[in-house]
């Protein structure tokens, strides 16, 4: 019988479907798994796709190969489509940070030129930026975001006080690691653009928990992540470069993929190395497994069976209720926008008065937090393999650990 939440807008037949989908992914039925954020379950039939392939090629791996290479085109083609990009503008990539590493150490640069970024950036890729700091003689200069924005034009503002004309790549989140924040990719890419700078994105959070169109969203460059939101197997993520920009990228790993004519325009103004598309040939990181970049189009079919709107709703659902439930404690303050188009399935939160927040040992949550001056920072992932039931568990949860 599916929980159904008085309290909040839903039906029995809508807890119903929640319920039939929530079966269908691989998580221990008697725990409450949080933490999609960092790393997205599989529902079964993806699973099942990926150990398919995995059995098949180990029969004979050296005459599947050519075989499962078609057949991770076609799910880049379908990945391609899901996120409205075309198919030869998108690499295969084993995960966003491997995708951000391929245009900042891809790129060309000269001492002096800026890199401007934000304050809210993943740790992985700050060492990144660094090492380019090191390296090329780049000055990383950091828009401070508001936590949290209270509209778009925020974070936009942050931005903009930052440019010079040395200003050379702005780099963000789409969606912030620490405080969920949905930033206004479109307009920021618009204003880099205005002022003469390419625009290269972290998508670890947003493929899979918001629709993306990357043809409208107009970016230089979008890393994304398959294996959070979209709940693909683990070491699949992807980098978008646009058309126009796919000339400056180099090669950080040089395989197959490479040639030493280098690449050329065909007529219908595609770039190719060796006669395929430049993108995919700079995917070409030596053997890898096939298994896991395949079975991306069956995780594609999943969320496309039940809708990409009706996906990024029910986790703004059960954020909102979430959110609603602790509004009046006292004891939690919310970072992560209330605006709605700044804020989706993410809710992070600033919890004080717990000793201890290790949700696993006694009530079989999982859900990242991290103390830092007394203050217990918490990131609430709320996704389709979730609901109501689990999210008043947490709650529930954190009053009993409170009162201890
Ligand atoms: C915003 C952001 N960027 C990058 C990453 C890194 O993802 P991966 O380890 O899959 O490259 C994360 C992981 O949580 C993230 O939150």
């Amino acid at each position: 019988m599916p929980h159904i939440c008085t309290a909040w807008p839903t039906s029995v037949a809508e807890e119903a479907y929640w319920q039939s989908i929530r079966e269908q992914y691989m998580i221990a039925p008697d725990e409450v798994y949080l933490n999609t954020g960092s790393f997205g379950s599989q529902p079964r039939p993806v699973f099942e796709k990926m150990l398919e392939i995995l059995e098949d090629v180990e029969r004979n791996p050296t005459r599947h190969r050519a075989e499962y290479n078609r057949v991770v085109d076609d799910s880049r083609a379908r990945l391609a489509a899901f996120i409205n990009a075309p198919a030869e503008d998108i690499a295969f990539a084993t995960n966003v940070t491997m995708a951000i590493n391929m245009v900042v150490h891809g790129l060309d640069w000269r001492p002096g030129d800026e890199i401007l970024t934000s304050n809210q950036e993943y740790g992985a890729i700050d060492n990144c930026l660094h090492l380019a700091e090191c390296r090329y003689g780049v000055v990383v200069k950091r828009a401070e975001i508001p936590i949290p924005p209270e509209g778009p034009e925020d974070v936009l503002n942050a931005f903009e006080r930052e440019f010079t004309d040395r200003t050379k790549l702005v780099f963000c989140s789409h969606i912030t690691t620490r405080t969920g924040l949905i930033t206004p990719i479109k307009a920021l890419a618009q204003l880099a653009h205005d002022r003469g700078a390419l625009i290269a994105v972290d998508g670890a959070h947003a493929p899979g928990m918001i629709p993306l169109d990357l043809r409208d969203l107009n970016c230089d460059f979008y890393g994304g992540n398959c294996h959070k939101w979209l709940c693909a197997p683990k070491g699949t993520g992807f980098l978008y470069a646009s058309s126009s920009m796919q000339e400056r990228l180099n090669h950080v790993v040089v395989s197959w993929g490479y040639s030493r004519e280098g690449a050329r325009r065909g007529t219908d103004d595609i770039l190719r190395i060796n006669d395929r598309p430049f993108m995919w040939g700079i995917e070409n990181w030596g053997t890898r497994d096939q298994a896991c970049f395949a079975a991306v189009s069956a995780a594609v079919e999943f969320q496309e069976a039940v809708g990409k709107k009706r996906i990024r709703e029910r986790g703004r659902q059960l954020a909102a209720y979430l959110r609603d439930r602790l509004a009046t404690t006292g004891w939690a303050k919310l970072l992560t926008p209330s605006v709605p188009d700044l804020s989706g399935s993410i809710s992070a939160f600033h919890f004080s008065g717990f000793d201890d927040l290790d949700l696993y040992e006694r009530y079989r949550i999982t859900v990242p937090t991290a103390k830092s001056d007394d203050v217990y920072w918490i990131r609430v992932s709320t996704h389709i393999c979730n609901g109501f039931d689990q999210v008043d568990r947490l709650v529930d949860a954190l009053h009993e650990e409170r009162n201890a």
